[in-house]
């Protein structure tokens, strides 16, 4: 499978009044991994999925599966999105066959650059019995009766329609897919099982996963790496569990701090949390380190941190395990229970 590569992506909306959503992002998700993305509302992670698939505006850098520009990719991309809401995801007066069918490759790939010949020439579904025998497959792929691909959308269940979605991105025969919140808007008895699907889908195909969600236990789950994102910039990224055991920025930390179970949304704050600090106006980034009016360890707190004022911190501001953005070195808390107890 392909490296799928963030290369100092950024993202505009608006004109001279508008936003940075997503402000030179640079985040590799490696060949056959699954990076999970966090961050709080508005932080710009749907804006940088989006950015890939060519569905928000990307006003500088680039991304490349593959070593292939996304934007050079066939119009069926080998980068397929499954998105939050399967009820939009699908077209209602579509049977879910005929859903599924249209999201297929109709010739052969023909990819410039570095994605594997054998893609390329994968067989083309013109024929009607191959299609129908794919869909079913593909049906069975996703714990979903094949028996199913003449029904409406509307015939179906939150969880599995969200399946249809998954089907539907995996007939394009991705390298990578992207999955935004894919069980968030579904009942909670439903979401451990489409997880797993997508746990197991994901070995069993060896794709390369960006996976968005703002539970960190699911993010644990189904992670290899963790990047965290604030205000439209990754602030840290590293292996999944040294990132949630030994976070090295201090958003990290407080994020962690405020996820109360595993069973709970992220961001369902428990009183006290730093985090429930209002977030800044993204349309003004504050100057310096964009976290420091929020920062427990910042300025606000240590008048020997003005430096948080006026510099921006980099990635590498420090020397760390793992990739983070902040001037200091922030201690370890002793005795944080695993995540999820
Ligand atoms: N189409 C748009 N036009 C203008 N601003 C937008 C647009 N889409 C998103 N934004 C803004 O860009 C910023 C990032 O939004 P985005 O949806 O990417 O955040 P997010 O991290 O996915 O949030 P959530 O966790 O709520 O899904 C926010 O300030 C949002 O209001
Ligand atoms: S650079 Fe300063 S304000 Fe920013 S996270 Fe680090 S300590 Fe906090
Ligand atoms: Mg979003």
């Amino acid at each position: 499978m392909s490296e799928l590569i963030f290369d100092s992506v950024s993202v505009r909306y608006g004109g001279r009044r508008g936003l940075t959503a997503v402000d030179g992002v640079s985040l590799t998700v490696p060949a056959g991994k699954v990076v999970g993305l966090v961050g709080e509302s508005g932080s710009g992670k749907s804006t940088l999925a989006r950015a890939a698939v060519g569905l928000s505006p990307v006003s500088a850098g680039r991304v490349l599966l593959g070593g292939v520009d996304v934007r050079k990719l066939p119009r069926r991309r080998p980068l397929q999105m499954v998105f939050q809401d399967p009820y939009s995801s699908l077209n209602p007066r579509m049977t879910i066959g005929e859903s599924i069918a249209e999201a297929m490759p109709r010739g052969p790939r023909s990819v410039k650059g570095s994605l594997r010949e054998s893609d390329s020439l994968k067989e083309s579904f013109t024929d009607r019995k191959a299609k129908r025998a794919e869909v079913a497959r593909l049906l069975e792929l996703v714990n979903l009766d094949p028996e199913r691909a003449t029904h409406l959308p509307g015939q179906l269940s939150g969880g599995q329609r969200q399946r249809v979605a998954l089907a539907r991105a995996l007939a394009g025969q991705p390298q990578a897919l992207i999955a935004d919140e894919i069980t968030s808007a579904l009942d909670v008895s439903v979401q451990g099982a489409v997880l797993n699907l997508v746990r197991e889908v994901q070995r069993q195909l060896d794709l390369s996963m960006l996976f968005i969600s703002h539970n960190l236990a699911v993010i644990r789950y189904l992670s290899d790496f963790v990047a965290v994102m604030y205000l439209g910039r990754i602030v840290e990224a590293g292996p999944a569990e040294q990132v949630l055991t030994d976070p090295q920025h201090p958003y990290t930390r407080d994020l962690l701090d405020a996820a109360p179970s595993a069973h709970k949304s992220l961001f369902d704050l428990e009183p006290g949390a730093t985090a429930d600090a209002e977030p800044p106006d993204p349309h003004h980034p504050p100057a310096g380190c964009r976290y420091h009016p929020r920062c427990p360890v910042g300025p606000l707190v240590r008048s020997d941190r003005e430096i948080c004022l006026r510099a921006d911190p980099a990635e590498d501001s420090a020397p760390r395990r793992h990739a983070a953005a902040c001037h200091f070195l922030i201690r370890p808390k002793e005795g944080r229970p695993p995540l999820g107890t």
